[in-house]
């Protein structure tokens, strides 16, 4: 099968990386750079646990091929964090118990992430709709909503700069 030569950027890294024609950008993330955070949890496009951040929008990586991503920049969950610690989406899905299992929370995280860049001080309503593309099987989504909310409070008031 072809291979084709690309670059990406992924979490600020520029990486050279050789991919088949179909190859999905989530292969490409979790079994050529071994970036294990993004799941896949369906085949449909439906659940969102494969949501990265590319360009400046959230996008299901299983619903790419690898090749369409070329010169890209891509943030994954591993890259959220910095020496200073947890980003304030981390800080804030853990102190409201965003998560269980764990499975859907780095597409949450990342969509978090995008999510409060495109309306900074959301709605219960507007969570809800916006994070209608991930789906969870723990949570039953309260806490979700709350993580949501609390970790825009938490970027309003400085606590953390989303890491641009
Ligand atoms: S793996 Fe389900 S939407 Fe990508
Ligand atoms: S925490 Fe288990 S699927 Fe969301």
């Amino acid at each position: 099968m072809a291979k084709h030569a690309i670059t990406l950027n992924v979490n600020g890294q520029a990486m050279d990386v050789a991919v088949d024609s179909r190859e999905l950008l989530i292969h490409t993330l979790r079994d050529r750079l071994r970036l294990t955070g993004a799941h896949i949890g369906c085949e449909t496009s439906h659940c969102g646990a494969c949501t990265v951040d590319i360009d400046g929008a959230s996008v299901k990586s299983c619903t790419l091929l690898a090749v369409q991503c070329q010169g890209a920049e891509i943030h994954t969950v591993e890259g959220l964090a910095t020496a200073d610690g947890l980003h304030a989406v981390q800080q804030a899905f853990t102190q409201e118990h965003g998560l269980q299992c764990g499975f859907c929370t780095p597409g949450m995280l990342m969509r978090t992430y995008r999510f409060l860049q495109e309306n900074p001080d959301p709605t219960d309503d507007e969570i809800r709709h916006g994070m209608a593309g991930n789906l969870c099987r723990c949570t039953g989504y309260q806490n979700i909503i709350n993580a949501v909310r609390v970790a825009g409070e938490k970027l309003r008031q400085g606590e953390a700069e989303p890491a641009e």
